[in-house]
């Protein structure tokens, strides 16, 4: 893959598709990882005296504008983190953007609005896509994390300027395509999250390949009914129990589940709540936790793995009554020996609010595309890259 290194970026203007769809509260970034994680490129980028014009999405507007999806508190926060004053254009095209972009000097930062404010933005539309490429000379797509989408700006841009990857893109794929195709044995993975559906992919990917699956959260749930057990008013996906059947014949031993459970009488912050045995539901209680025995077995089981992949929390982390076993989880693997790589949103939220993220080997920014990858699917924005 052609990367930013292997382009001649000097006093050029370079459009770099970026993800910044981060949370915002109050009108501020609640949470700046993915746009740390864009530092290094951009950094890269402004070294070489490059004129830096960023795009990203943020949130789904729609095609059409949103006052709240403005990209003007990530230019706040983006220009604290630079040091350098970032440029808020008002719109991602037009004539007055097209304008400012010809004036840029040598290491300015110029911030595009939000690209999904435009309907050809998701339709991938080439006209659009070809109005963003005429603001620069050079792409650089950075947004692992949209790569999944083959939008204008992380797709079809790739094939109207001479395109590359950026450092982030690249770490993202190298670190996940040895984790799919080669990973370090014993290789232990570690799902969690809500639904057995979104996870299908990636266990029929990686099964033969780990040695351990061990299995928590609300996914845990059904493959625990699909055992027989009673799960009172827990998240079951009853649509899933004929496939959990199927998964946890195919995977036998290697496939651990909870041995007990933190359970309340409400979907509450505040709710009672108790552990008991995985057979021990009491009826309409509902799990939201994995309990301390199984923290412990957990714990137990990833003893000498060399590689360790987690995606999805254990618990609903964000209620600090069922936040133990994730943030366990994270405690563990931030001890562990282990090459760890993380990937999904929420399993990287679990990470940084306890600040461990430099303490895993890799935190990918990637939701959707992390698993989309690890299914082994092609990423489109990936694809893309140097075919212009
Ligand atoms: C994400 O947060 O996973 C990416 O930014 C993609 O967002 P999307 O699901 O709205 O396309």
């Amino acid at each position: 893959m052609r990367t930013v290194r292997d382009v001649d970026v000097s006093g050029r203007r370079v459009l770099v598709r970026v993800d910044f769809n981060v949370p915002l509260e109050d009108g501020e970034v609640a949470d700046d990882t993915r746009l740390r994680a864009s530092l290094p490129t951009i950094t890269y980028l402004l070294e070489r005296n490059a004129k830096v014009i960023l795009c990203s999405h943020l949130g789904r507007p729609g095609g059409e504008v949103v006052e709240e999806l403005r990209l003007d508190p990530i230019a706040k926060r983006l220009s604290e983190l630079i040091d350098v004053g970032v440029i808020k254009a008002g719109d991602c095209v037009g004539e007055a953007v097209e304008a400012r972009a010809k004036d840029l000097e040598p290491g300015q930062v110029f911030l595009l609005e939000n690209t999904r404010f435009h309907p050809g933005e998701k339709a991938n539309d080439h006209k659009f896509a070809a109005r963003l490429a005429g603001l620069a000379e050079i792409y650089v797509n950075d947004a692992f994390a949209a790569a999944h989408r083959a939008h204008a700006s992380t797709e079809g841009v790739a094939h109207l300027l001479p395109s590359a990857a950026g450092l982030l893109m690249e770490r993202e794929i190298e670190v996940l395509r040895r984790v799919r195709e080669n990973p370090k044995h014993p290789f232990a993975a570690i799902f969690g999250g809500a639904k057995i559906s979104d996870k299908i992919g990636i266990l029929d990917q990686l099964m033969d390949r780990m040695e351990m699956v061990l299995v928590g959260g609300g996914m845990a749930n059904t493959f625990l009914k699909a055992q027989g057990h009673e799960m009172g008013e827990s998240l079951v996906e009853e649509a899933s129990l004929d496939t959990a059947r199927e998964i946890l014949e195919a995977a036998g031993e290697k496939l651990v589940l909870p041995v007990d459970l933190v359970v309340a009488d409400a979907f509450d912050a505040e709710a009672k709540h108790h552990a008991v045995l995985v057979d021990q539901v009491p009826p309409g209680w509902r799990a939201l936790d994995v309990g301390p025995r199984t923290v412990d077995l957990f714990r137990e089981k990833l003893k000498g793995a060399k590689m360790i992949l987690w995606n999805g929390p254990l618990g609903v982390f964000e209620m600090e009554l069922f936040s133990k076993g994730t943030y366990a989880i994270v405690g563990t693997l931030a001890e562990h020996e282990a090459e760890t790589i993380t990937g999904g949103g929420e399993t990287a939220a679990a990470v940084n609010e306890v600040n461990l993220a430099d303490k895993m080997t890799h935190v990918s920014t990637g939701g959707g595309a992390f698993l989309t990858f690890m299914e082994g699917e092609t990423l489109p924005g990936v694809a893309a890259l140097g075919e212009g």
